[in-house]
């Protein structure tokens, strides 16, 4: 009796073991490990999931391109990837973040290894920013040694004190190793509305040029970008991130235009199971917007921010009581 419970048990062991081949911590059958199963990687998942709900911005495919060479296991990293992404409120900085942490890691934007910062939430105090780097120096470090595939966002960098992101250079730098650490595999990602003057008018001229959205190129903008970035206030002010050139890629959130906007009011219906919704009501949520700059009035100023309450408005009234009828 006591031998057959003793095989029965040790047989669930095996078996358990056998599908959680990794799991020789029998934690992890519970608890996030830094391994696969909880940090999959999956950057087919975000190539498909930015094509179908990023509308107007297919420079961010870049991206994708980044995170495939700096997560493929064949090849070491040289250093940690870091990405800037600049551009106006509601461009899609933020939502494109919440889609690559969704793809790496199994729990997403609430993995244990993935952080968010926010400028004015987390460094306000400019007279703070001494102890704002030693904070985030021992945060980053301790994070890191405990597992190496981290994810760090950034946002509201234009609102953070300058200096404090000097604190990440010596982990971000060309460095194997830095006190026995290894911060190669991490990923940081920088968002900032900095230089999006410079995008909106840059776009502007070249939309008035006839270039068309789609043949827009990251060469078009990245050099002005990082020229823009280090001579606005805020975290990259003079900063020495952007001076030695850690910054591995700058992307550009294009200003939205109506089409842009119309599309992401359809996906916010969709998402609310409204596959078809009344033009006039699209034309509704429209009014809400405002256009800039003043002379064209070609783009969004919020993007396609606060569209959603909008649109659950909607859908509550129009929607929702019919479909239970
Ligand atoms: C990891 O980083 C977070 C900030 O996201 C910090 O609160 C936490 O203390 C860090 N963990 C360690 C062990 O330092």
């Amino acid at each position: 009796m006591k031998n057959s419970l003793l095989i029965s048990v040790l047989l669930l062991i095996l078996s358990m073991k056998y599908t959680y081949s990794w799991s020789y911590n029998p934690v992890c059958w519970v608890r996030e490990c830094c391994h696969d199963d909880y940090i999959p990687g999956d950057v087919k998942k975000l190539r498909q999931v930015l094509k179908q709900r990023v509308y107007g911005q297919h420079l961010v495919e870049t991206v994708v391109d980044a995170l495939a060479g700096h997560l493929n296991p064949k090849y070491a990293p040289p250093k940690a990837l870091v990405l800037s992404f600049h551009g106006w409120p509601g461009s899609g900085k933020n939502y494109v973040s919440k889609f690559i942490a969704e793809s790496l890691y199994k729990y997403g934007t609430k993995s244990k290894y993935v952080h968010h910062f926010i400028g004015r939430l987390h460094f306000p105090l400019v007279s703070e920013a001494k102890t704002y780097q030693d904070n985030l120096h021992s945060w980053l470090k301790s994070n890191i040694t405990n597992c190496a595939r981290q994810l760090f966002i950034f946002d509201e960098v234009d609102k953070m004190p300058p200096t404090v992101l000097d604190a990440i250079k010596p982990m971000i730098d060309y460095r194997d190793i830095v006190d026995g650490v290894d911060y190669t595999r991490s990923v940081f990602i920088f968002l900032s509305n900095t230089g999006s003057g410079l995008i909106n008018e840059h776009y502007e001229e070249l939309w008035n040029r006839g270039r068309q959205r789609e043949d827009v190129t990251l060469n078009d903008f990245e050099l002005m970008i990082s020229k823009g970035a280090f001579n606005e206030e805020g975290g990259f002010y003079l900063s020495d991130t952007i001076k030695s050139n850690l910054i591995d890629h700058y992307i550009p959130f294009l200003p939205m235009q109506e089409k842009h906007v119309i599309e992401c009011i359809k996906d916010e219906f969709r998402q609310r199971d409204v596959n078809y919704p009344n033009p006039q009501h699209i034309k509704q949520v429209l009014e809400f917007i405002e256009w800039g700059p003043d002379t064209t009035k070609l783009f969004s100023k919020t993007g396609c921010k606060r569209i959603s309450s909008k649109v659950m408005l909607l859908v509550a009234k129009h929607y929702n009581e019919k479909t239970e009828l």
